[in-house]
């Protein structure tokens, strides 16, 4: 091993050891399913783009990708839209509010970015639905190639979310009621909640995190998920959006293209470097993983990944 990829395997390893006895916060648990997860599971993983990968801990516990999905089902609708007739109907400002907040554009209606539920469901709405490829098999697909192997869905956790979500179901209704979509948020949110329920393991979002750092091609297998300027475009409103509202902090202090999700999943990225991923349910007030933020802002300070 060359002793670059020792001192990443030593501060990986390090780190959990440092953290493991954080125990700020508890599981998400507005969808009950998510209050069942281990507190105490703590993975970290890295990819690099020759495809080497680094991890340490319960890196192989399956999780659900929550609003980690969100990048990606953007990047699917980017490829399929473009990026002037995904941003006709879903900003990329940063909102500086909640995941969950009614951040829609006075008059029009149209969300603030993509990151945020609000934009994630019209994002989701934008992916085409055709007879013969039904809109969540394209984002199933399309999730499984960043990741590089079959993906599928967490039945109980998407269940669990069909009976508690009405708060995004009362989104896509503001949504629909403010502005001329082309395509219906209210039946779309089903769908957001079902790619929210796709099961995945830390080193698989490590792999889709190096996917995006690796210009949209998966440095496991060599898979064009993407074009390159749409891994280009997902990183840029991952970085100013992928925290809510502790994007700037995030970005200030850690310096990388970051999105959290409820489950306790988190990413980030160092463009042509790296895909970097966390796994620790205990969550902080915003939705994100205590355990992976702290890791994750002190492997950027030992490792020097700060981008600026
Ligand atoms: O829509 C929701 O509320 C969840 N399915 C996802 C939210 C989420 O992961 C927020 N991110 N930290």
């Amino acid at each position: 091993m060359s002793s670059a990829a020792g001192a990443v395997t030593d501060a990986l390893r390090e780190l959990r050891t440092r953290f493991a006895g954080v125990r700020d916060g508890e599981p998400a648990d507005y969808i009950p399913q998510l209050a069942m997860a281990d507190p105490e599971a703590f993975g970290l993983a890295l990819i690099s783009m020759d495809g080497h990968r680094y991890s340490t801990g319960e890196v192989d516990v399956p999780f659900t990708m929550q609003s980690v999905s969100k990048p990606f089902v953007y990047a699917l609708a980017l490829c399929e839209l473009g990026l002037d007739g995904v941003s006709r109907w879903v900003n990329a400002e940063p909102s500086g509010e909640a995941y969950n907040a009614i951040s829609l554009e006075p008059g029009t209606g149209r969300p603030d970015n993509a990151m945020v539920n609000a934009g994630a469901i019209v994002t989701t709405a934008l992916v085409p639905d055709t007879a013969d490829t039904p809109r969540f098999d394209r984002i199933l697909d399309c999730l499984s190639r960043f990741a590089g192997r079959q993906l599928d869905v967490d039945e109980a956790v998407y269940a669990s979310e069909v009976a508690t979500g009405d708060r995004n179901r009362a989104l896509a209704y503001l949504i629909r009621s403010a502005g001329p979509l082309p395509v219906d948020p209210v039946g779309a949110v089903e769908t957001y909640f079902r790619q929210c329920a796709v099961r995945v393991t830390t080193l698989d979002l490590a792999a889709m995190a190096a996917t995006l750092a690796n210009g949209g091609v998966n440095p496991l297998n060599g898979d064009v998920v993407v074009e390159e300027p749409v891994a280009a475009q997902v990183l840029a409103v991952m970085a100013t959006c992928g925290m809510y509202d502790t994007s700037g902090d995030w970005l200030l202090r850690v310096g990388l293209p970051a999105k959290s999700g409820v489950s306790g999943g988190l990413i980030a990225a160092g463009p042509a470097r790296f895909g970097l991923a966390a796994y620790s349910p205990r969550l902080d007030p915003t939705g994100t993983s205590v355990r992976g933020r702290i890791a994750l802002g002190a492997l950027s300070e030992r490792l020097g990944l700060h981008l600026m």
